[in-house]
């Protein structure tokens, strides 16, 4: 059979980089496709989108509409549409983009052979974004890099914080057999790689739908076991499910990286119930506290949303105060975008955007100068890094992250990716650390 040429654009998190990894896989093995960069030289085109967002989704219509002047130049092109506002949009998107041949899901990627076939044998349009809720376990996934690996250990959100689409757009919380997630973490093994990071909406809930039969901190620990992976990682945490269970499960699994995502979204507990994020501010920096008693170095990072609807001036300041006092190693910060659907998009005290803008600009500001002194203090330290490969700026350099997630560029030999080196900080900036090989 003759291979068809595909090219996938892949918008926002570790998990639509997972699933585009998956239409890969799943496209190369059953479908006859080889996975190219030119747009220009593909037959088909699939864009796996994110809709967290309003700018997440412009960006996504723009290259739509790029697209179609490409289509002008091929009318052979199929043009398809997957991911988090094909999940929500479903039909719509064709409506408003009709160089668009096929929507497909976030939970059915595993008919894209089927549904492509269909698309070009009866020149035909499709929709279909029904989930296949009875089997999520992925079979073929065509891996980006060969040192570290991203698993999904469970699919959707049950948490219906009020400003996110997620549980709209990924549907009902769905954990992986523990079984399953070890024998793929078992493949990887075999395959080389050395460090796994897992994915779920909220880790910490993992299990909770399995019949109690296992927990997160449970299955961090049957992972642990598997010869040939040298780190752990996971994202991302939900601070009402973080637990002294977990934060033990870290300080003594040794493959288990000191670095956690934890995001707190707001230091007022007047909008976290508003947010519906079911934890008071008191808790969790009690947590972090417990966290770093244990694990000293363990990174921190966050996310941080300004100009929730209600944010009052005292609400942001204490936000802006919740900073001060963890020091996160880093964030990302956004300004509240009102969702369709979402129950914060129609609530009372939207805020302006000239307001959102001054107070993203005032945290960016305190986070960067927090980031920058922590890496500073690093500075002369040597630290353990597993090398990943060339840095993304300079492919003569080698970069790698230490075991609390910070990057580090480093000058050596490619035989080194792959490995774990000890390196020492010799200048931090503020994004990055710069290091120096030791023997
Ligand atoms: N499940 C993860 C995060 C998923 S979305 C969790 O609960 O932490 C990633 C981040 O996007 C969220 O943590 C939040 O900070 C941000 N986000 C989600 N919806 C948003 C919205 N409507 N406006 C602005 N930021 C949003
Ligand atoms: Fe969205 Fe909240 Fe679920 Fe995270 S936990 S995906 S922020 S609903
Ligand atoms: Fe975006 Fe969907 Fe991830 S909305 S952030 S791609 S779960």
């Amino acid at each position: 059979m003759e291979q068809k040429n595909l090219a996938i654009i892949t918008y926002g998190c570790q998990m639509n980089e997972y699933d585009s990894e998956m239409v890969a896989g799943v496209l190369q093995a059953q479908g006859g496709y080889r996975l190219i960069d030119d747009l220009e030289q593909a037959q088909v085109i699939l864009l796996n989108t994110c809709s967290i967002r309003e700018k997440a989704e412009q960006k996504v219509f723009s290259e739509l509409g790029r697209l179609k002047q490409l289509k002008h130049k091929n009318p052979d092109l199929i043009i398809g549409v997957g991911g988090c506002i094909a999940q929500r949009e479903g039909y719509r998107i064709m409506e408003r983009s009709p160089q668009v041949d096929l929507v497909f899901g976030t939970r059915n990627i595993k008919l894209l052979p089927q549904l492509l076939a269909e698309v070009i044998n009866k020149k035909a349009k499709i929709v279909n974004t029904e989930p296949l809720l009875e089997d999520i376990n992925p079979t073929y996934i065509e891996r980006k890099g060969k040192v570290k690996a991203w698993i999904s250990i469970m699919q959707g959100c049950n948490n219906f914080c009020a400003y996110c689409v997620v549980p709209y757009t990924r549907g009902p919380q769905q954990s992986r057999p523990s079984w399953q997630i070890e024998q793929e973490v078992k493949d990887l093994a075999q395959q080389g790689f050395k460090e796994i990071t897992l994915l779920g909406q909220n880790v910490n809930s993992y299990g909770q739908d399995l019949n109690g039969e296992i927990d997160f901190p449970d299955l961090l620990a049957l992972l642990n076991q598997v010869e040939g992976i040298e780190r752990i990682r996971f994202v991302t945490s939900h601070p009402k499910d973080f637990s002294e269970r977990l934060i033990k499960a870290m300080a003594e699994l040794p493959k288990v990286c000191e670095s956690i995502h934890l995001p707190v979204q707001s230091g007022s507990n007047y909008i976290m119930e508003r947010m519906n994020r079911k934890y008071r501010i008191e808790d969790y920096v009690d947590k972090v506290e417990q966290l770093r008693t244990r694990l000293p170095q363990a990174g921190i990072t966050s996310d941080i949303i300004v100009g929730f609807p209600g944010e009052r001036e005292e609400d942001f300041c204490q936000t802006e105060e919740l900073i001060r006092t963890i020091e996160y190693d880093n964030i990302f910060l956004f300004k509240y975008s009102a969702r369709p659907e979402t129950p914060a998009a129609s609530f009372p005290g939207q805020v302006n955007e000239n307001i959102k803008q001054e107070r993203f600009n005032r945290i960016l500001s305190l986070q960067k100068s927090i980031t920058f002194e922590k890496n500073q203090s690093l500075e002369g330290s040597v630290q353990e890094i597993l090398v990943e490969g060339g840095s993304k700026k300079n492919p003569e350099r080698l970069t790698g992250r230490t075991r609390n997630n910070k990057i580090v560029n480093v000058d050596g030999s490619d035989s080194l990716i792959g490995k774990k080196v000890m390196i020492k900080i010799v200048r931090a900036k503020l994004y990055s650390l710069e290091g120096q090989l030791l023997n």
